[in-house]
C-alpha cells in the first residue's frame, strides 16, 4: 500500500473529528416487498427500459436488508466514529401518507440500536431519493402537497428514532433529485421539464425547513441537517463566454441551494435567467427555509468545467479519471471548502460522501480473496489531506466519510460502477474488504492513537 497512514504533520484534525463511513437504502438493501414495503420510484424507474445501463434494479442490491448483523460487524470493524445511512420513506410509510408500517420502522430499530451496541454513531438520511412511488403518481415533489407529506413522515421517524441517533438529515442532494430526476431525466422519476425541476427543487428545500422546524418543536434531540452535493465550477477558458458560463451554473448548481438555505433567498441571477421556469414561492417559504440547522453536509467527488459551447472534454486537462469518467481533483475539496467558508456563515460542516469508482479484481491470495485498489485508496488518502489543508486554512471542519462502505446499485449506472471499499459478489453476496477498507481501518487506528495528545511543535 503506498497511501500513508500518517498525513503530513500540519494535517491536524480536531479531537471530536466524526470518521465514518456511508451508504443508502435503495443501493445496498434490496427486499423491495419485504414485510410491507411500498414501491419507491426507483422501483419504477428501474422498469423502464433503458433507465439503467445494465438493466439491472434494486431487487437484491446488497441484500443488506437481511444481512444487517453480518454487515453492522463490517462498519464494527473499520473502527469508524459513525455510519450514515438512509431511510427508506415507503419501507416505512408504504404510501407516503397514513398507516407507517411497524415491521420497517423496526427494521432500522435493529440497525440503529446495532450500531449503538457497537459504539458507532447513527447518522440518519430520511430521504435518499426513493420517494413513495404513492406520493408520486400525484405528482411527486413537484406538488407542493408532498412538502406536508414529508414533514409528516419526518416527525414520526424523530418521535420514534431521534434520541437514539446523532443526526438526522433530511434530503441527500436536492440537485440531483430536482435536475436529474426532473430536468434531464437521467434519474427517477425520468421526467424532463426544467420548470418542474425547479419548482422540485423549491419543494426540498422547503420541505426541509418545515421538518426542521417540525422535529425541533416536538424536542427531538438529534442534530438537524441537510447534505448538498457542491463542486468547484470554474470556466473552460478565461473567454468572457466560458466566465459567464461558469458563473451560472455555478448559480443553479452551487448558490441556487446554499443562498436560500443560508441568506433566505435565490440568486438574483439565476432567477433571471430562468424566466417563467422560475419556482412559485408562497409567503413565508423562504424564511423557513433559512430556518437555522445543527451542521451542514457535503458531498464531494470532481469539480465541475463549463464552457459556453459546451466543447469542453474531460480528457483535456490531463486529469486522471476514474471509472465514472469523473476528474480526479483533492485540491477542488479544500477550494471548494475555502469559498464556502469564505461566502456563507456555516454551521459544523461535514464532508459526507467523498469516494471513487474503478474497475476491481478480486484476486486469491494465500490469505484469501483480496482486492488491491490502489487507485480508490490513493483517491481516499488524497482527499482526507485536502480537507487537512482546508482545516490547517482556517476551514472548522467536523467530520468526513467515505463512500461507500460496500459496492452496490449505482444508480443510472447499475451495478457496473463499483464505489465500495468491501467488494460484493453479486453472484454469491459475499463481502470481501478491499485494500482501501483496510488502509482506512488502519488511518483511523492512527487517528485516534493521536487523540488527546498535543500538537508537535510546528506540527
Ligand atoms: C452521490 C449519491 C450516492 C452515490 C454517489 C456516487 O451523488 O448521493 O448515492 O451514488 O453519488
Amino acid at each position: 500500500m503506498n497511501s500513508p497512514l500518517t498525513l503530513h504533520p500540519r494535517h491536524r484534525f480536531p479531537d471530536d473529528f466524526v470518521w465514518g463511513v456511508a451508504t443508502s437504502s435503495f443501493q445496498i438493501e434490496g427486499a423491495p416487498h419485504a414485510d410491507g414495503k411500498g414501491e419507491s420510484i426507483w422501483d419504477r424507474f428501474c422498469r423502464q427500459p433503458g433507465a439503467i445501463a445494465d438493466g439491472s434494479n434494486g431487487d437484491v442490491a446488497c441484500d443488506h436488508y437481511h444481512r444487517l448483523e453480518a454487515d453492522l460487524d463490517l462498519i464494527a470493524g473499520l473502527g469508524v466514529d459513525a455510519y450514515r445511512f438512509s431511510m427508506s420513506w415507503p419501507r416505512v410509510q408504504p404510501d407516503g401518507q397514513g398507516a407507517f408500517n411497524d415491521a420497517g420502522l423496526a427494521f432500522y430499530e435493529r440497525l440503529v440500536d446495532g450500531l449503538r451496541a457497537r459504539g458507532i454513531k447513527p447518522y440518519l438520511t430520511l430521504n435518499h431519493w426513493d420517494l413513495p412511488q404513492a406520493l408520486q403518481d400525484h405528482g411527486g415533489w413537484a406538488h407542493r402537497d408532498t412538502v406536508h407529506r414529508f414533514v409528516a413522515y419526518a416527525r414520526h421517524v424523530a418521535a420514534r428514532l431521534g434520541s437514539r441517533v446523532e443526526a438526522i438529515t433530511t434530503h441527500n442532494e436536492p440537485w440531483v433529485m430536482a435536475v436529474l430526476g426532473h430536468e434531464s431525466g437521467i434519474f427517477a422519476p425520468g421526467i424532463r421539464h426544467r420548470g418542474t425541476a425547479m419548482q422540485v427543487a423549491h419543494h426540498l428545500l422547503l420541505s426541509h425547513g418545515l421538518a426542521v422546524q417540525a422535529m425541533r418543536a416536538d424536542g427531538c434531540t438529534a442534530r438537524l441537517g441537510i447534505v448538498l452535493n457542491l463542486s468547484p465550477i470554474g470556466p473552460a477558458t478565461d473567454s468572457p463566454e466560458d466566465v459567464a458560463a461558469a458563473r451560472l451554473e455555478d448559480g443553479r448548481s452551487v448558490r441556487w441551494y446554499m443562498d436560500p438555505l443560508f441568506k433566505g433567498q435565490y440568486p438574483a441571477d439565476v432567477w433571471q435567467h430562468l424566466g417563467g421556469d422560475a419556482p412559485q414561492v408562497h409567503e413565508g417559504d423562504m424564511a423557513a427555509i433559512a430556518t437555522p440547522m445543527d451542521f451542514l453536509g457535503i458531498n464531494y467527488y470532481t469539480r465541475g468545467v463549463v464552457s459556453a459551447s459546451g466543447a469542453w472534454n474531460v480528457h483535456a486537462s490531463g486529469k486522471p479519471l476514474t471509472d465514472m469518467g469523473w476528474e480526479i481533483v483533492p485540491e477542488g475539496l479544500t477550494e471548494l471548502l475555502l469559498r464556502m467558508h469564505r461566502d456563507w456563515t456555516l454551521p459544523p460542516l461535514y464532508v459526507k460522501e467523498n469516494g471513487a469508482a474503478f474497475q476491481d479484481t478480486l484476486v486469491h491470495t494465500a490469505e484469501g480473496p483480496r482486492v488491491h485498489d490502489v487507485e480508490r485508496t490513493d483517491y481516499i488518502a488524497a482527499h482526507i489531506a485536502a480537507v487537512g489543508d482546508a482545516i490547517a486554512q482556517g476551514v472548522p471542519m467536523a467530520g468526513y466519510m467515505v463512500w461507500s462502505l460496500m459496492d452496490n446499485f449505482e444508480w443510472a449506472s447499475g451495478y457496473a460502477k463499483r464505489f465500495g471499499i468491501v467488494h460484493v459478489d453479486y453472484a454469491t453476496l459475499a463481502r470481501t474488504p478491499k485494500d482501501s477498507y483496510l488502509w482506512y481501518r488502519d488511518f483511523l487506528q492512527a487517528q485516534h492513537a493521536r487523540r488527546g495528545q498535543p500538537v508537535a511543535a510546528g506540527g
